[in-house]
């Protein structure tokens, strides 16, 4: 699933060391299915060469409004005309401080005075720069003028300094652009998700847990962010980077036991949306030892379980409703080995749920893709086969109408 695609980009170039990045993300772009026209300033064609941009991208590149090959000579209008928007990555200090102003003095700042299409910016700065009061202004006008700042995440600077003023990295930039174009369905909205198994320890050493990779969870998360929402996250043991972070849109917990997770949900409610992904296992050990256990001989050990609480049939217990709708709106998940729609309606109905969505088998464990049966009370519809992205953004679009 290519999610840029038939987008055009203009990507803009300031000058900054973090252009050696640039690149990168334009390849990124272009991936996702993004045509890519580079422009770039003086001063940044002193970090990375419009010819490597021109080989990555296919496009020539721009880097004067004094360009004689624009048939008009018009170039900072011809290229906004045609362009879904304006990326610039990144954005110097001296940049956001001209764009803020109105200044036009040069082909990409021109170009972004006389645009038709939104500017996503990505500064990068040293800290002090960034701190400034000017450049704060500068972010400050810039936010009110309907400019979107992409960052700047705090880290490592190339001048040897820690703090606020790195460029996003290039995956972050283009994770964020993508979710730009997607449609706002969520705006305002919160939104509760468990994700990822859970892990049931045995003792300090040994444990339980299943094959639940955390994808569709996390997917489900990324596409929540995308349409606006504000997310907890609530994950078991998994690897998974936490989607879309630098939004600064979503919190995640990482928890370890179902019990764990079950606090942890249960802590607040005060959701529009709750969706049930995680694998939590049905049982926890009675009595986890507290030491490694030892082999002793031949002998085995007996372990004992107890019934984990149900996070999703709790949730969906204090359920109220808002503007006569369901609040939380509950969506549940279910992996069967057999008649999975039987099942899984019986779930819904058991667990007091308007909603619950069949796992379709069987690689649905680690996988990237999935496919899916909805099931609410007026009946079921199967999904074709896809990425779980672009599952769990189908997924959001028909739960956002249910709230
Ligand atoms: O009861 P079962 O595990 O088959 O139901 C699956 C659904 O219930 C999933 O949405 C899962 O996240 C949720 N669940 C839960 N807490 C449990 C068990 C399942 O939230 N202890």
């Amino acid at each position: 699933m290519q999610s840029l695609l038939n987008k055009k980009i203009v990507l803009g170039i300031s000058g900054g060391i973090a252009a050696y990045k640039t690149p990168e993300l334009a390849r990124l772009l272009m991936q996702e299915g993004a045509s890519v026209q580079v422009v770039m300033t003086e001063a940044a064609q002193q970090f990375v060469t419009p010819v490597t941009m021109q080989a990555l991208t296919g496009n020539p590149v721009y880097t004067s409004q004094w360009d004689s090959s624009i048939a008009n000579n018009m170039a900072h209008i011809e290229l906004s005309r045609s362009a879904d928007v304006i990326l610039i990555a990144p954005t110097s200090a001296d940049l956001m401080a001209k764009l803020s102003l109105g200044l036009a003095d040069d082909l990409l700042s021109t170009l972004c005075l006389a645009r038709d299409c939104p500017l996503l910016l990505a500064p990068a700065m040293n800290k002090q720069m960034w701190e400034h009061a000017a450049t704060q202004r500068s972010a400050e006008r810039l936010e009110k003028d309907g400019v979107t700042l992409l960052g700047p995440a705090s880290g490592f600077q190339a001048c040897g300094e820690v703090g606020m003023g790195r460029m996003l990295e290039p995956t972050e930039i283009a994770e964020q652009v993508i979710a730009f174009f997607q449609k706002k369905t969520l705006l305002g909205k919160k939104v509760l998700i468990t994700a990822g198994p859970t892990f049931e320890a045995i003792d300090p050493v040994r444990g339980i847990t299943n094959h639940s990779s955390g994808k569709m969870g996390f997917a489900i998360a990324r596409a929540a962010l995308e349409a606006g929402a504000q997310v907890h996250l609530i994950a078991g043991p998994c690897e998974l980077p936490t989607p879309l972070e630098t939004t600064g849109k979503i919190t995640r917990t990482n928890v370890v036991s179902a019990k764990e997770m079950h606090a942890t949900a249960l802590a607040n409610v005060d959701y529009d949306l709750f969706f049930a992904v995680a694998a939590v296992a049905d049982w926890g050990i009675a009595k986890p030892a507290k030491e490694k256990m030892k082999r002793q001989g031949a002998s085995t050990p007996t372990i004992e379980f107890v019934a984990n609480p149900d996070i999703l049939l709790d949730v969906a217990k204090l359920v109220k409703t808002k503007g006569g709708k369901p609040y939380p709106y509950c969506v549940g998940f279910a992996a069967e080995s057999t008649d999975l729609e039987k099942h899984a309606d019986e779930k819904r109905k058991r667990k007091g749920i308007p909603m619950i969505v069949g796992n379709i088998g069987p690689e649905t464990f680690g996988s990237d893709l999935n496919q899916l049966v909805i099931i609410d009370a007026s009946g079921s519809k199967k999904t074709a086969k896809a990425e779980k992205l672009h599952l769990a953004r189908q997924l959001i679009g028909l739960v956002a109408k249910k709230i």
